[in-house]
């Protein structure tokens, strides 16, 4: 029996950009419950919200400052309780983002903590003293950029935070951090929750000696200067299998609860986190389609490795961005990522799919006084082009809000939105719309096999089988004309990048154009 999160489709909403009820050009949970008729219509199962939890927001929600209670700019508690309701009428989840590596430095626990060395929570956070010299207690960087480590002149000694300063780590090997931590799990697997993603499950635990990460002996100059440094004792401690078993054993009180983590590791290295024996994440996220170049033989070997490298019974999942990484649109250019949807669509495994790119949304342009994410303003990398506010109409404000949006509205709205691409079969939206329909009418690509085709040049191709039916993929990943040939592929197109070849039959000889994607049924399926 395949269960909803396997077959279902993951649809992320970064609240703040969604959609806005009351006019101050955030996004709030009033404004995604409005929503649902159309992510019903769309045919997603899940929506997993980013962070809506009290916050000063010095990451925009990522700086948790409560875990049981929900940001007045977001609604209420009664809003969420409402949305979780409203969702689960309609067949719809909710998943919400849980950020245990971290939380805000206003947080009560992180104010007792820096209060004074024998305050009862001083062990709650990673607290260290500094070396002879008063430098930090080792060379940990932050992922945004400068050193791992903020001193507290009052206390005198440094705090850790893998990202911001007002992000203090939790100190996971700590009982009652973990008590509390699971407390605020179970407050929303009550309150009926469907599950959680887990922000940067891989960062958890540390070396408890604190031992300095080598040199990167591959750094170039000019990347990120979190890169320099391998971070072997930072992140991805054998400890942290325990503490991901414990998250699960809690979901596993309640009945088909997911547990999703963010994971950005190699591939050998992530498949640790389904658990020794399946007591992990369900779904450890494999990014690989947003982090490898975008090549049909440097997919197809991805495929391969992770489809070889996953434990028994471990279930497979995709992603094609998030609110962290550039849109595929502009990555790949607008006729690729309507590639990428059929790739998405069709791979075995749980797709996770980010607001916006259902219509093809690109980038934002984000002009530096417009300015809003610390990772961009700390060491470039900027994601506020990928946050923008959702694009619902031609309107002033997109529809998104009536008040001055948080980010600007991408000037492409005009012509890039739900309206005018729900009236329009060949659009984004209408490729979509059908893709998920099929995706969800068959379990030869909801559940079934995934075989590889054998191909040439810049296609991909695979082949779906579930009870007899098949389905087989062709996907076009270069811009030129291309002749795909195989003995097998007798059918009909069912769904394609291109409309107008829908109901064309095929017979061993495949004329792709560049750009093209087909899914085809075979014969005698
Ligand atoms: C995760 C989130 C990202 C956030 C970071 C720190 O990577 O996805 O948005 O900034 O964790 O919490």
């Amino acid at each position: 029996m395949t269960l909803w999160w396997q077959k279902g489709i993951v649809y992320q909403v970064y609240p703040r950009s969604y959609a806005d009820s009351n006019g101050d050009g955030i996004g709030d949970l009033p404004g995604i419950h409005a929503k649902l008729d159309y992510l019903q219509w769309l045919g997603i199962d899940a929506i997993w919200v980013s962070p809506v939890f009290p916050s000063p927001m010095a990451d925009h929600g990522y700086d948790v400052a409560n875990y049981v209670d929900i940001h007045p700019l977001f609604g209420t508690l009664a809003d969420m309780d409402a949305l979780i309701e409203a969702a689960h009428q309609r067949g719809i989840k909710i998943i919400l983002d849980f950020v245990p590596n971290h939380t805000s430095n206003q947080h009560p626990w992180f104010l007792e903590s820096r209060s004074s060395r024998t305050n009862p929570k001083r062990d709650w956070y990673l607290w260290a003293d500094p070396k002879p010299d008063g430098s930090p207690p080792n060379n940990w960087l932050s992922v945004f950029g400068g050193p791992g480590w903020t001193w507290d002149p009052e206390t005198q000694q440094y705090y850790c935070h893998a990202f911001l300063k007002e992000q203090p780590d939790l100190n996971w090997r700590n009982r009652e951090v973990r008590a509390a931590m699971y407390g605020a799990l179970q407050f929303w697997l009550d309150r009926g929750v469907d599950g959680f993603r887990v922000d940067v499950l891989w960062h958890l635990i540390k070396d408890g000696t604190y031992r300095d990460n080598p040199q990167n002996p591959d750094y170039v100059s000019g990347q990120t200067p979190y890169n320099s440094l391998l971070p072997v004792y930072s992140t991805d401690q054998p400890e942290v299998h325990e503490i991901v078993r414990e998250m699960r054993a809690l979901l596993d009180r309640y009945s088909e609860r997911v547990l999703i983590g963010e994971v950005y590791l190699p591939i050998h290295r992530l498949v640790s986190y389904y658990g020794a024996a399946q007591d992990g994440a369900h779904l450890p996220f494999n990014f690989q389609l947003v982090t490898l170049p975008w090549s049909a033989t440097q997919i197809a070997a991805a495929v391969s490795e992770y489809e070889g490298a996953l434990p028994l019974n471990a279930w497979p999942n995709w992603v094609l961005g998030n609110h962290d990484q550039p849109r595929i649109a502009s990555r790949v250019g607008l006729a690729q990522a309507r590639v990428a949807a059929l790739l998405l669509m069709t791979l075995r495994g749980t797709p996770t799919h980010y607001y916006g790119d259902e219509i093809g949304m690109r980038d934002g342009v984000i002009t530096p006084e417009e300015a809003e994410d610390p990772q961009g303003k700390n060491v470039g990398l900027s994601r506020d082009p990928q946050r923008t506010p959702m694009q619902w109409s031609a309107g002033r404000g997109a529809g998104f809000t009536t008040g001055k949006p948080w980010l600007p509205v991408s000037m492409e709205h005009a012509r890039c939105n739900v309206a005018v691409e729900q009236q329009d079969p060949d659009s984004m939206l209408g490729l979509y719309r059908r893709l998920i329909d099929l995706r969800r009418a068959e379990p030869a690509l909801n559940a079934g096999s995934y075989t590889p085709v054998a191909t040439q040049g810049e296609v991909l191709s695979y082949i779906r089988e579930q009870d007899g039916r098949r389905f087989l993929i062709v996907l076009n990943l270069g811009h030129s004309s291309h002749l795909f040939s195989q003995r097998d592929a007798v059918g009909t197109v069912v769904v394609a990048t291109d409309r107008a070849r829908e109901g064309e039959p095929i017979n061993q000889r495949v004329p792709l154009m560049g750009d093209d994607g087909l899914v085809v049924l075979l014969n005698g399926s």
